[in-house]
């Protein structure tokens, strides 16, 4: 079944090859950006979609950016919050963690989320299959704490928190919600020696997204599959 999907932060990296591989696949796709005009790799792959995939701009920070994104959009079956920013890899004493990359941080990671999933789950209804997937890290898994990007890890699991949360609030609307560990992949965040490709990554989770329902909403997991620990 075709699906009409958002996605946000599409514009490179997991959320680029997920908008690649879900037009492909003949699903419908809004593909969100913050800088349309500057979205090369997005735009030529649209041009070339045979109309599949719908470039729009939006700054997930920003909820008047969010609001009047979701007045151009219609009906969805799938909205992938995707987005994300990692400020600083180092512990306490890194000195890329500042006041301001912080604050962009927890806007983007935690607020994008909120006003995405606030904007967007309105036009989830009359959906035969309303779900919204948050791509979160096994990062902000309390169970998996490590030493390294504190503040990214806190950001992505009050990410995953959301998404526990919002599972709650919109089950009496049917809406399903689950948050995901996309792997550790080759993008401009995982670094080239990261573990698998972006291909690898966006081809498990789009499977995991048609997976999500009623019955696992609320589910934490990796794109294979497999459950977190919180
Ligand atoms: N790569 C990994 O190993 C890995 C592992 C676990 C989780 N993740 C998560 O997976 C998601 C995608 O990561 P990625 O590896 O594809 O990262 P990426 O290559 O750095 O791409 C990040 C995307 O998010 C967009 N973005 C950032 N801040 C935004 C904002 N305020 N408003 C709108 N868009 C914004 C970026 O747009 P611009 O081009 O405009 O900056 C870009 O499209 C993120 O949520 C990340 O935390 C990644």
């Amino acid at each position: 079944m075709a699906d009409r999907i958002l996605i946000t932060g599409a514009n490179r990296g997991i959320g680029l090859e997920m908008t690649r591989q879900a037009a492909a696949a003949g699903h419908q796709v809004t593909a969100a950006c913050r800088k349309p005009d500057k979205a090369d790799e997005l735009n030529a792959l649209a041009a070339d979609s045979g109309g599949r995939i719908t470039v729009i701009g939006m700054e997930v920070r920003d909820e008047d950016s969010v609001r009047a994104a979701a007045a151009h959009v219609g009906g969805l079956d799938l909205v992938v919050c995707n987005a994300g920013t990692l400020n600083a890899r180092g512990g306490l004493t890194d000195p890329g963690h500042t006041p301001e990359n912080i604050a962009e941080s927890l806007m983007t990671n935690i607020a994008g989320v909120f006003f995405t999933a606030r904007h967007f789950a309105g036009h989830l209804k009359g959906s035969a299959a309303p779900r919204i997937a948050v791509i979160s890290s096994q990062m902000g898994s309390s169970e998996r704490a490590g030493t390294t990007a504190p503040i990214y890890r806190a950001t992505k699991a009050a990410a995953t928190n959301l998404a526990r949360s919002m599972a709650l609030e919109l089950a009496d609307d049917g809406i399903a919600v689950g948050a995901y560990h996309p792997g550790w992949v080759q993008t401009d965040m995982g670094g080239a020696e990261a573990a698998i490709t972006v291909e690898e990554s966006a081809e498990g989770l789009l499977q995991r997204f048609a997976a999500l329902g009623p019955a696992t909403s609320g589910v934490f997991e990796t794109y294979q599959g497999e459950a977190m620990p919180f």
